[in-house]
């Protein structure tokens, strides 16, 4: 980052003497006030409840220009990757900062290829959970538990470390997130075979059995990469800024990403791919497309607390670009399997076009997000929906991973500490328990 040539004054109207701060510019984007020295010059704070207007971190990975509906990852926008690059060359730019050669990429999927095997206690750990568990309270333990398996990659401030249990993670999640689905089931699990591409593997590892040969269908495997590179990085969200602010403390690297998965879960970030099926199955079940009007009157409904799932970003106010390249994907697929006249697309694609002509969304620059079509196109696949947040969680661990080690690597990273404007009580004297 450097010097901008204004710089910000901050002027009071009490007659305290105003102050100056510095102004700091990227690359592209918003500038950003240098407040660090606010508290020592002022003894005041910021107040920013939901980061609305604070920079958390500089950083190099991933931008997102919320008003034209931009994805770059690394610089590259989001539309040439998923059409020209595989899910494991992406996670290469994101770890490394550029695209791999063809011999860097040879030599990074072997890698990853090497780590897809889970340690053998794995699945003994995860008979302890009940067979309906959720897959996200699965893998939040599972992810959380490698720590225990993976002792000599857990040091944060080791690059080696950061290296190799990068390595772990990215190739390990997959192997996980079939073992949640098979343990659900109840079917033996598959254990992962590197002949195959990531997505493929993943495939087999989720859909086959020991008891027939499995073929992986080229046109899954395409659409389940692609989910994978749309989800692989989204900048500063909440599940991002949780494993930083997780993995400011100096915690393990599985840590910091189960804390990740922990956040991911909740149906206003991950969890809304889940939510937004299962508002479309209900809309269904109460009429379909006729009963999209009455719908759409209840999200609008301040007191209905009913909310468009799979609609609305706290970035992007324009079309989310990952959204116009699943509802491409979910055609490609629905096509492949001989589902073209699929009533639950049928039935997003109605909702969507009401709602983009609706003054309530055009006005809150409401566009669909990513969740909005990516159920569609999972459920077609054959994964349960309770497994939508899990396959979002797999993609995004490059990501986290990504972010974490750019902060360990930030000569400006401290442990994560907030502040906060206190309302409770002031100081009181404890009462005797008969005076209370
Ligand atoms: N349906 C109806 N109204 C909405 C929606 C929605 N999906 N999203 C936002 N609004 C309204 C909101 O009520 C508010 O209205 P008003 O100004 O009258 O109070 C206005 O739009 C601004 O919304 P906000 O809640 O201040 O926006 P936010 O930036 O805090 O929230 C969000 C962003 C994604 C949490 C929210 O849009 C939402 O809950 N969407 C549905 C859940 C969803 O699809 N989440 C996936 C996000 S993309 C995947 C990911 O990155 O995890």
């Amino acid at each position: 980052m450097k010097l901008a040539d204004n710089k910000a004054t901050l002027s009071f109207s009490n007659g305290k003497p105003s102050i100056e701060l510095p102004v700091y510019s990227g690359n592209i984007g918003p500038d950003v006030i240098d407040i660090r020295k606010l508290y020592s010059q002022t003894g005041m704070f910021t107040y920013d409840p939901g980061f609305l207007s604070t920079a958390a971190t500089q950083s190099a990975i991933t931008y997102i220009d919320g008003d034209q509906g931009e994805l770059l990852y690394r610089g590259y926008p989001i539309e040439q990757l998923a059409v020209n690059c595989d899910f494991l060359e992406t996670c290469y730019l994101l770890l490394k900062g550029d695209l791999p050669n063809a011999t860097e990429k040879k030599d990074f999927t072997e890698l990853v290829t090497r780590h897809t095997m889970v340690n053998e206690q794995m699945q003994f750990f995860m008979r302890g959970f009940r067979r309906d568990a959720h897959p996200m309270a699965i893998l939040t333990g599972l992810v959380g538990g490698m720590s225990a398996f993976y002792h000599d990659s857990t040091d944060i401030n080791n690059p080696e470390h950061r290296e190799i249990s990068a390595i772990r993670l990215i190739a390990k999640l997959p192997t996980l997130v079939a073992m949640a689905y098979k343990y659900g089931i109840g079917q033996p699990y598959m254990y992962p075979q590197n002949d195959l591409s990531y997505a493929g593997n993943f495939l087999r590892m989720m859909f086959a059995t020991p008891c027939e040969e499995y073929k992986v269908n080229p046109v899954i495997e395409k659409a389940l990469d692609r989910i994978f590179i749309l989800h692989a990085d989204h900048e500063q969200n909440a599940s991002t800024s949780t494993v930083r602010l997780c993995g400011s403390s100096g915690t393990n690297p599985f840590a910091a990403i189960a804390a990740g998965v922990a956040c991911l879960w909740g149906p206003a970030h991950g969890g809304a791919n889940e939510a937004a099926l299962n508002m479309l199955y209900d809309i269904q079940k109460q009429g379909g497309v006729a009963k999209i009007g009455e719908f759409i009157k209840q999200v609008k409904d301040k007191n209905s607390n009913v909310k468009l799932m799979g609609f609305g970003h706290r970035v992007y106010k324009n079309y989310d670009p990952r959204a116009k390249l699943m509802q491409q994907t979910c055609n490609e697929v629905l096509t492949e399997l001989g589902l073209e006249k699929d009533p639950l697309f049928a039935l997003a694609k109605e909702l969507e076009k009401i709602a983009l002509e609706d003054e309530y969304f055009v006005s809150r620059k409401l566009y669909p997000n990513v969740d909005f079509y990516s159920g569609i196109v999972q459920r077609a696949i054959g994964i349960p929906v309770n497994l939508f947040t899990g396959i979002f969680a797999l993609a995004r661990t490059v990501g986290w991973i990504a972010q974490l080690n750019e902060m360990i690597g930030d000569p400006e990273y401290k442990i994560g500490r907030p502040r906060q404007l206190f309302t409770g009580a002031p100081r009181r004297d404890v009462p005797h328990i008969s005076k209370r």
